[in-house]
């Protein structure tokens, strides 16, 4: 039998989580009007933790936001617009990243879009944007970053954003599929990039309100009942979603990688009563 080794390494996380003086990239850093979406919420907090962002957005002026707020809570980020459906924009994503800053250490994945459509009325055309969308430019933007996170032999952390209509689909065949490709990809992944130290996670958000909800239009009824079925009974917002994100990059997860954090105030427990 081998001795009991008394081991500290673990014990003490180190400033700012271990990302102080890091690097993050946040896709979808940008969010709709002043709200606070995952992306931006994940990007302020990542930022508040001592790393330095690359906000990612198709829509600059809404990752320029997120950059002002990041700067006004004593944080340092930069706004870079890209399409993360191009394999182009993907690398010269992760090529400002290094320009900047000269490491890259976190991806969070979060750029997703939603269809609202049932599988017998769904067209080609969509499910082929949404596969886009949601999960091959995760396919992209990982492999980009992960090659520059192993150039700095210090590994790193991706973090995917699914949902969980991946685990409990409603319906939404095109949205649940592609959110349950990110969690096969996240698991594949998580072997693929072991080798190199990064670990790959993912988070699955509940109904939070944000936003791309917001926009959707939503009554207020239809809000306090969604608040109603989560047995917290507590409606969740982006920065719930954000401070999964930062534990999931943060070194207090050291040890996990390849799993899926719902966050989701206990709705996949019940459930019987979401119907939205
Ligand atoms: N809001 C929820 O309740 C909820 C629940 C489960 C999962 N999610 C997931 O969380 C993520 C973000 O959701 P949100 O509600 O914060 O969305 P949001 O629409 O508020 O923000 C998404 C951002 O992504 C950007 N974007 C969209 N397509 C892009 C592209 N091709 N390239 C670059 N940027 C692009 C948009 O401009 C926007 O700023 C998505 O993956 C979504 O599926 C959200």
């Amino acid at each position: 039998m081998g001795d009991l080794e008394v081991t500290t390494d673990g014990l003490a996380v180190p400033e700012g989580d271990g990302l102080d003086g890091r690097v993050a990239l946040v896709t979808g850093g940008g969010s709709r009007d002043e709200g606070i979406g995952t992306g931006r919420a994940a990007a302020v907090l990542l930022a508040r933790a001592g790393a330095r962002v690359l906000v990612v957005d198709r829509d600059v002026d809404a990752a320029d936001q997120t950059v002002e707020m990041v700067t006004a809570a004593g944080g340092e980020a930069a706004s870079f617009a890209a399409d993360v459906t191009s394999n182009d924009d993907c690398a010269a994503m992760v090529t400002e990243a290094m320009r900047r800053w000269g490491r890259l250490d976190v991806l969070d994945n979060n750029v997703g879009i939603g269809s609202r459509h049932r599988l017998l009325d769904e067209t080609d055309e969509r499910w082929d944007r949404l596969w886009r969308v949601n999960v091959h430019s995760m396919v992209l933007a990982t492999r980009h970053a992960v090659s520059a996170m192993a150039a700095s032999g210090d590994g790193g952390a991706v973090v995917n954003v699914s949902s969980i209509s991946a685990l409990r689909p409603r319906g939404l065949t095109a949205y649940s599929t592609t959110k349950g490709a990110v969690i096969a990809l996240t698991k594949a992944a998580a072997v693929d990039c072991a080798p190199l130290g990064v670990r790959v996670n993912c988070v699955a958000p509940g109904p939070a309100y944000t936003p791309m909800v917001a926009a959707g239009g939503m009554s207020d009824e239809a809000r306090e009942r969604r608040r109603l079925s989560t047995p917290l009974g507590m409606e969740g917002n982006g920065w719930d979603v954000g401070q999964a994100v930062l534990f999931l990059a943060s070194a207090r997860a050291r040890w996990i990688t390849g799993q899926v954090l719902v966050v989701d105030g206990g709705v996949t427990l019940t459930a019987a009563a979401r119907d939205l």
